[in-house]
């Protein structure tokens, strides 16, 4: 979890049991009478993520509505926080199923466990009850539906999935294109989460409002959290990560390391005397989507496309994009937000997005 700190003060320790709040709800909302579906459910409780969502929607709302905030809206924070964890867990339970992953969360897959048949079925499930449980809340007023909003963000992450299908195995995929993909995939989601407070106090709506500030923050800051996620699948330690990792080379999945690699390739930037061509880095990338091939020379060439992306710079080049996008969500909310604890939280919540390796 991101609040393992202890140096986050009173405000962190308040957050930490919202969050303890959130993980009772979220299992109380999925309990069934059907024995088959509670087991099903006990894998994916198993084992906590780092409730990033949750989280931003919590830390959001305490930036800018305060403890005032939560004493009347306080439980419509903690069934909202409730409904996005569980979108996202639907959407990578879905995920593993796409990406034929083999472990999360330290833990096996749901769809390795038991298939794909239970592990779409599972997702289908946690959607559902998503939408269920958000519908237990009132309407914030007659102009804002909550469920409409949770909905334009999940219709959002499909289509970035499907945007990122559409350009499997394509090679010359372009800058454009993959943060498009990533915006619509990860980042609408997060920011969602930030901006939902805002919706449930009903405040001032507009293009200067703080629940805008507070959306483009997380939106910023969900594309730096998924180049991150990218760097982690090429060079992290699955140890540390404790997911499948190399799954994004495996599945034709070109992302900003990638991309950043390739351009130098191609503008032969690539020193050291190696002679690396446009032509033969599709061809390991050709190979490394290819499961006909033994797994021991797809791990080597694996390496060998991560060595080359960290020796022409490609990496850091990510790297510095991320970061840059992490001090422009922070600008963002120092702009619209004043100085008080739960800001400072917020932005040093913010930072752990650059600092994780999990
Ligand atoms: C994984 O999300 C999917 C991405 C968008 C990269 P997280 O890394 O937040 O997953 P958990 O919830 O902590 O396991
Ligand atoms: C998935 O991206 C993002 C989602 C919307 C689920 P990834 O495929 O990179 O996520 P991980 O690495 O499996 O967690
Ligand atoms: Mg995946
Ligand atoms: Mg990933």
């Amino acid at each position: 979890m991101m609040l393992m700190a202890p140096e986050l003060g009173a405000v962190g320790e308040t957050l930490r049991q919202r969050l303890a709040d959130v993980e009772q709800r979220f299992a109380a909302e999925l309990l069934s009478d059907i024995e088959p579906v509670n087991t099903l459910v006990g894998y994916v409780e198993r084992y906590r993520g780092k409730m990033l969502r949750p989280t931003l929607l919590l830390a959001s709302a305490e930036a800018a509505y305060g403890p005032e905030g939560f004493e009347k809206h306080g439980e419509s924070f903690a069934v909202l926080a409730t409904v996005v964890e569980m979108v996202h867990m639907a959407t990578l339970v879905h995920d593993d199923v796409l990406d034929e992953a083999e472990v999360r969360r330290r833990g096996a897959t749901v769809n390795s466990l038991r298939g794909n048949e239970a592990a779409v079925m599972l997702g289908d499930y946690l959607i559902s009850h998503a939408y269920h449980l958000c519908s237990s809340l009132p309407r914030p007023s007659q102009e804002v539906s909550l469920g409409r909003v949770i909905a334009e963000a999940t219709n959002t992450v499909c289509e970035g999935e499907l945007l990122q299908l559409a350009h499997r195995n394509d090679w010359s995929l372009n800058r454009r294109t993959y943060f498009e993909i990533i915006r619509r995939k990860t980042a609408s989601l997060c920011g969602l989460c930030c901006r939902l407070p805002g919706l449930v106090i009903g405040e001032d709506e507009g293009p200067a409002s703080t629940g805008e500030a507070l959306r483009a923050f997380g939106e910023k800051l969900g594309i730096a959290f998924q180049i991150v996620d990218d760097l982690l699948d090429l060079t992290g330690d699955p140890a540390t990560v404790g997911k499948s990792l190399g799954r994004d080379l495996a599945k034709g999945k070109l992302t900003l390391p990638m991309i950043e690699l390739l351009e130098r390739v191609e503008a032969g930037q690539i020193g050291g005397g190696r002679a690396v061509t446009r032509d033969g880095v599709w061809a390991r990338l050709e190979r490394q989507a290819d499961d006909t091939l033994p797994g021991e020379v797809r791990e080597r060439e694996a390496t060998e496309l991560a060595g080359l992306a960290l020796a022409s710079g490609a990496i850091e080049a990510a790297r510095e994009r991320a970061e840059g996008l992490v001090e422009d969500a922070m600008e963002r909310v120092r702009g619209a937000l004043p100085g008080t604890p739960g800001r400072a939280l917020l932005l040093e919540l913010s930072g752990r997005v650059l600092t994780r390796k999990a």
